[in-house]
C-alpha cells in the first residue's frame, strides 16, 4: 500500500467535504463545521438537492442561511450539489468526506453511505466526528416538528434560522405541509 512519504505533498491544502441535507442547519452541524476547521484548512458544506425528500426550505434558502452563518469564516464554504456525491467530491480536492454521529441509530445509515461512496471511489474516505453532547438531540427533522408545532428551538439552532422558521410557518401554505418531511 503507498502512504505518503515524510515532506511530500505537505503544502497540500487539506479539505473536507460535509454534505446534507441541512434543512435546516442546526447547531449540531455547526459545531461539527467549527471542530472540523481545527483539524481541516478548508471545509466545504455541501448541500445535497434530493429530489426524494420533501424538504422545506428550497436549497437557495439553505444555501443563504449556512452562507449568512459563516459569513465571518472564510474558510468554510458553502456549495450544493446536485447527482451523485462522489462526482461532486472528485471536482473538489477534497480527499475526505465528513459526517457526523448522534447515536449508534445513525451508524447503519452511516455505515451503508460510507461504504456505497467507498465502492464508487476507493481513493476516497469518511471521517465521522461523535456530536458534542449538548446536541445528541437535535436533528433538522425535529427542529421543523416542533417548530410547527409552536415549540422553543432557540439554543438549537441559530437566531436566523429560528426567524426562518416563524416566517415559513406564518405562511398558511407552508402550514399544510407538516406532513411528511425527511430530516
Ligand atoms: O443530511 P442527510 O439528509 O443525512 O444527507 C444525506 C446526503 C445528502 C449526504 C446523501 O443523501 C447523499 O450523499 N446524497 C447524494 C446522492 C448520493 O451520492 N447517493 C449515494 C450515497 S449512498
Amino acid at each position: 500500500m503507498l502512504r505518503r512519504k515524510k515532506g511530500e505533498n505537505e503544502d497540500m491544502e487539506k479539505v473536507a467535504i460535509y454534505p446534507g441535507s441541512f434543512d435546516p442547519i442546526t447547531y449540531g452541524h455547526i459545531d461539527i463545521i467549527e471542530r472540523a476547521l481545527e483539524i481541516f484548512d478548508k471545509v466545504i458544506v455541501a448541500i445535497a438537492h434530493n429530489a426524494e425528500k420533501r424538504s422545506l426550505f428550497t436549497v437557495e434558502e439553505r444555501l443563504e442561511m449556512v452562507r449568512t452563518i459563516f459569513k465571518d469564516t472564510p474558510n468554510a464554504i458553502t456549495d450544493s450539489f446536485k447527482g451523485l456525491l462522489v462526482d461532486y467530491v472528485a471536482k473538489t480536492n477534497a480527499k475526505v468526506i465528513l459526517r457526523g454521529l448522534r447515536a449508534t441509530s445513525d451508524f447503519e445509515y452511516e455505515f451503508h453511505m460510507a461504504s456505497m461512496n467507498r465502492s464508487l471511489n476507493t481513493h476516497l474516505d469518511t471521517l465521522f466526528m461523535m456530536t458534542s453532547k449538548d446536541y445528541f438531540f437535535v436533528s433538522s427533522r425535529t427542529i421543523k416538528e416542533v417548530a410547527s408545532l409552536g415549540g422553543a428551538v432557540e439554543g438549537l439552532v441559530p437566531d436566523l434560522v429560528v426567524r426562518r422558521l416563524k416566517e415559513k410557518f406564518k405562511l398558511p401554505v407552508a402550514k399544510k405541509k407538516q406532513i411528511g418531511w425527511d430530516d
